[in-house]
């Protein structure tokens, strides 16, 4: 699929509908992870040079069509140095703009039409503009009015990340180095089941975490405790392991876990086997025996994917050992030129950050769901939309 891009393309003095995520995470009104914003300034920077003039939409959280002020993109345009256009489709702010202006429109998840990408709402979202960029690869999963609705009034074109998102996935995935290793952990199988059966055909190793990691091991007779895991998706994680051995993927399950009887971060933390979880122990990391396991499955690798936390990494050191371990293995690796490794979601992307790691990674993807639907093989509506049709 050939998508058409912003590069050569003359947007002097026209007006750009400049599609970013920017659902970022803000706490009493701060943006403490900044990363979708700051990896979207390379298409905000080069439209600008070029003297577009932009107004970007973007989307926060799920107010479900509703004006919920605990979502406006307030805090964002602040962090930015541009203006707020309150309503999305007063087309007031265009007489005053200037070449290479840019402001940013209120979340566009305040009008119902968005998420039912609903035609008359893309219609008035998209007048006045003279084309449309999507930068935003992370919402690209989503068919709603300002991904794929637009596009049908606009000549529209991909931005340089989204760009870079689709090569550097595509690279990996069509030609991995072996051995590949894939790290899948987070919280429900029921939202992962297409990524690892994807990932099942192409990996070598497959290691399985978190809280998924646990319905893996209940689904083959281990204590699980009071723990964290989905009791009706068994068939699914033993079909998943009849998938890998008929794939000859080796699936790696955790082998033991850090626990504590209440779940709270300051809880007092023990590791045990299987064999020792008792009824009230909680499971909220991966054990020692298991990082330990991990670390050398990725000291033997020579691509690694990694997309989920393996415990309650944001908690505290204690929780978050299983989870940064790896993440320190990884950008060990890289650092020494044994790996090629990618990275994506939004949890997975904060523990990099958190132990300082995350310029060492090969490729830090911005998305989260359509990270994994992209790696899944799945066709995204809001970059088929890009595409020569
Ligand atoms: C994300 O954070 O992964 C994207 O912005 C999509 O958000 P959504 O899952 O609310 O559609």
């Amino acid at each position: 699929m050939k998508i058409r891009t912003i590069d050569d393309l003359d947007v002097r003095g026209k007006y750009v509908l400049l599609r970013d995520d920017f659902n970022v995470q803000i706490v009493d009104g701060k943006i403490t992870d900044a990363f979708r914003i700051e990896q979207s300034m390379a298409t905000i920077n080069a439209l600008r040079d070029a003297g577009a003039r932009i107004a970007i939409v973007a989307h926060l959280g799920r107010p479900k069509g509703a004006r919920n002020m605990e979502y406006s993109l307030a805090p964002v345009a602040e962090y930015m140095g541009v203006p707020l256009v309150a309503d999305a489709l007063d087309k007031n702010f265009m007489a005053n703009m200037r070449d290479g202006d840019v402001v940013l429109l209120e979340n566009v998840r305040f009008y119902p039409g968005e998420e039912s990408n609903d035609l008359e709402f893309a219609r008035a979202l998209a007048a006045g503009f003279d084309l449309f960029v999507n930068d935003a690869f992370a919402v690209s999963h989503r068919a709603h009015a300002s991904t794929v609705g637009v596009t049908d009034f606009l000549p529209s074109y991909a931005g340089k990340l989204l760009a870079s998102e689709i090569e550097q996935l595509n690279a990996v995935m069509a030609n991995p180095a072996h051995p590949f290793v894939a790290i899948v952990a987070g919280s429900k199988i029921s939202t992962k089941i297409g990524v690892l059966r994807a990932l099942a055909r192409i990996a070598d190793k497959l290691i399985i975490g978190g809280a998924l990691g646990t319905t893996f091991n209940y689904a083959l007779g281990a204590n699980v405790g009071n723990s964290l895991y989905e009791a009706d998706q068994t068939d699914t994680a033993l079909e998943i392991l009849k998938y890998g051995r008929e794939n000859n993927c080796e699936i790696l399950v955790p082998l033991d876990k850090g626990v504590a009887t209440k779940f709270v971060r300051d809880a007092v933390r023990t590791d045990k086997t299987f064999d020792e979880i008792q009824p009230n122990d909680i499971i909220l990391d991966a054990g020692a025996l298991t990082t330990a396991r991990d670390i050398d499955v990725i000291k033997s690798a020579k691509t690694v994917i990694w997309n989920g936390t393996v415990g309650m990494a944001e908690w505290s050191p204690v929780w978050s050992a299983g989870s940064f371990a790896i993440a320190r293995a990884i950008a060990e690796q890289t650092r020494n030129g044994k790996l090629k490794s990618i990275v994506g979601g939004g949890d997975t992307v904060a523990a990099l950050e958190a132990c300082g790691v995350k310029d060492d990674i090969s490729y830090v993807s911005t998305g989260g769901g359509a990270f994994l639907e992209y790696i899944e093989g799945r066709a995204l509506p809001g970059i088929v939309a890009l595409s020569d049709k």
